[in-house]
């Protein structure tokens, strides 16, 4: 029995985060450069989003650069800019295709124009799809967030839209990115480091965390349904 037919279509995690890690040690391992390794990345991008569409999932969110990532070589940072620029433009029609509506979180003022503008154009593109949200967390880390999220709440208290007694948790929610989406049941890391790297921190509160040894390049569609039939076997309490 494959991991596909072990799903239990009626017990799907609403949103499934994934952290894809491990494209420069894949390439690595192959003697390649680490570029290499982000262009077969790309495939896997595609298969789970097709997955992840095709058993009904409703939010895929990806962590595809982080705040932190500006700081690699240039050389590095060019190529991952223009990979993403190139996949955008090259994956709009299979998005619409198949009902997958684009969306993405982060700073993306501080992405080079073209990047930022084929980015809006698929955004725009695709906004009328009802069947999967896919969320790129693009120039995006969950303090960057959270700071902006602070500024623009003390700006609300301050001309008085928000008393200081309304701030609580549905308050703070609905001032990050996520806003309107609901948190990750599910967050997944590939190829075996086990930490967060400043993704989503307010929101994986009480996510289910599932680590794999397997590098991005290589997790494709039965990894992503192992996961979660994985994530099915959890005895989720939220603390009561
Ligand atoms: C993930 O793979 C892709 C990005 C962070 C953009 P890495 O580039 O981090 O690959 P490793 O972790 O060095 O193997
Ligand atoms: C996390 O991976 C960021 C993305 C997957 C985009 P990193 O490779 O940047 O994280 P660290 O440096 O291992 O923590
Ligand atoms: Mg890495």
């Amino acid at each position: 029995m494959s991991f596909k037919e072990k799903i239990d279509l009626t017990r799907l995690p609403a949103h499934v985060a994934v952290i894809m890690d491990g494209n420069g040690r894949w390439a690595k391992e192959r003697g390649y450069d680490r570029i290499f390794g982000h262009q077969n990345g790309v495939v896997s991008v595609r298969e789970v989003t097709e997955g992840a569409a095709e058993i009904g999932i409703k939010y895929l969110t990806l962590y595809a650069f982080s705040t932190e990532n500006w700081g690699r070589p240039q050389q590095e940072v060019d190529a991952l800019m223009e990979l993403l620029v190139d996949t955008i433009e090259k994956e709009t029609p299979t998005l619409n295709n198949n009902n997958i509506r684009l969306l993405a979180i982060g700073d993306i003022q501080r992405l080079p124009d073209k990047s930022a503008e084929k980015l809006k154009n698929c955004i725009e593109t695709t906004s009328g799809n009802s069947g999967l949200s896919l969320v790129l967390a693009l120039s995006y880390s969950a303090r960057w967030e959270i700071s902006n999220a602070i500024k623009n709440i003390a700006a609300d208290v301050q001309s008085g839209k928000v008393a200081t007694n309304e701030i609580n948790d549905a308050l703070i929610s609905s001032y990050l990115t996520t806003n309107g989406i609901p948190d990750p049941d599910l967050l997944i890391r590939t190829s075996g480091e086990q930490r967060i790297s400043n993704f989503l921190l307010w929101q994986i509160a009480y996510s289910e965390l599932y680590f794999t040894q397997i590098h991005w390049p290589d997790f494709r569609k039965e990894a992503f349904f192992e996961a979660i039939c994985d994530y099915q076997q959890r005895e989720r309490r939220f603390g009561k």
